[in-house]
């Protein structure tokens, strides 16, 4: 009898650059059919060429996260689809070090409707794909400076405050989807060298998105529902 190994898959969101795209790199790597999204197809050359080498198992999909629009055309083309991790990496940090007296509440706004809301559009959307797979994996990219137990900070009002309520989102979505097998967790990816991070961050890309794919690979049922750092810990919320 031939054997036939079953391909794990999975969806990743804002896979153009940073640790998005290095999570498609990897998981390529390792075999994986990878549904990657971005905003931007056209322009998203890296990824296009991992597509162009993949022999089919990346394909590369339109969706940006704020638009109600983009979320339910992706979910028209993928239908039924069975995702066993959905990986809501896509943000944006909005106003940089935003404080009292400096508060840009229209970044604010769009800080709050990419970080909170566009994972949630995804996994509404999204949530019976994960539900009908083996793995039933729901992860999101979060930050530490999202936790309100660890925080002593007095800046960073806009994206601290988008990533606690990212936070609460799948906390509520793991309390709803848990009966049903799915794992929801959000993730801290270290402070990395990104266009986000910044060239002085402490990590690489791959040393984040490795780190973040041993905790999702070692995830049991009785995860759902937490805040982990990528090398595992535990973090509080
Ligand atoms: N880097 C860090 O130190 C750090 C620390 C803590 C948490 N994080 C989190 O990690 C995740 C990835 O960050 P990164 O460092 O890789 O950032 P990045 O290099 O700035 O990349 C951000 C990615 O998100 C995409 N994106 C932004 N808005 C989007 C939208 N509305 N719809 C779809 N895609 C959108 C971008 O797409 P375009 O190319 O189209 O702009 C890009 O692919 C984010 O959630 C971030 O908050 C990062």
């Amino acid at each position: 009898m031939r054997y036939v190994p079953l391909m794990q898959n999975i969806m990743i969101t804002g896979a153009s650059r940073g640790i998005g795209l290095e999570f498609v790199r990897q998981y390529n790597a390792d075999g994986w059919r990878i549904f990657a999204c971005c905003r931007t197809p056209g322009q998203a050359s890296e990824l296009n060429d991992i597509a162009a080498r993949s022999d089919g198992r990346v394909t590369v999909h339109q969706l940006d996260v704020d638009q109600g629009s983009s979320v339910a055309a992706l979910k028209a083309e993928i239908g039924d689809q069975p995702f066993d991790v959905l990986l809501n990496n896509a943000g944006i940090m909005g106003q940089r070090n935003a404080a009292r007296g400096g508060i840009d509440y229209d970044a604010w706004r769009g800080c709050l409707v990419t970080n909170a809301m566009g994972p949630m559009r995804v996994a509404e959307a999204f949530a019976d794909n994960v539900a009908a797979s083996t793995q039933k994996k729901l992860i999101t990219i979060s930050s530490r400076m999202g936790s309100i137990g660890e925080t002593s900070a007095t800046n960073s009002i806009v994206y601290r405050s988008s990533k606690a309520a990212v936070n609460m989102v799948m906390k509520i979505l793991a309390n709803d989807l848990g009966p049903q097998g799915v794992i929801a967790i959000c993730v801290h990816p270290g402070w990395v060298r990104t266009d986000m991070g910044g060239s002085s961050a402490d990590i690489s890309p791959e040393e984040s998105a490795g780190g973040i794919r041993n905790v999702i690979a070692g995830l049991t049922a009785a995860d759902n529902g937490g805040f982990r750092n990528y090398d595992g810990g535990v973090i509080q919320w």
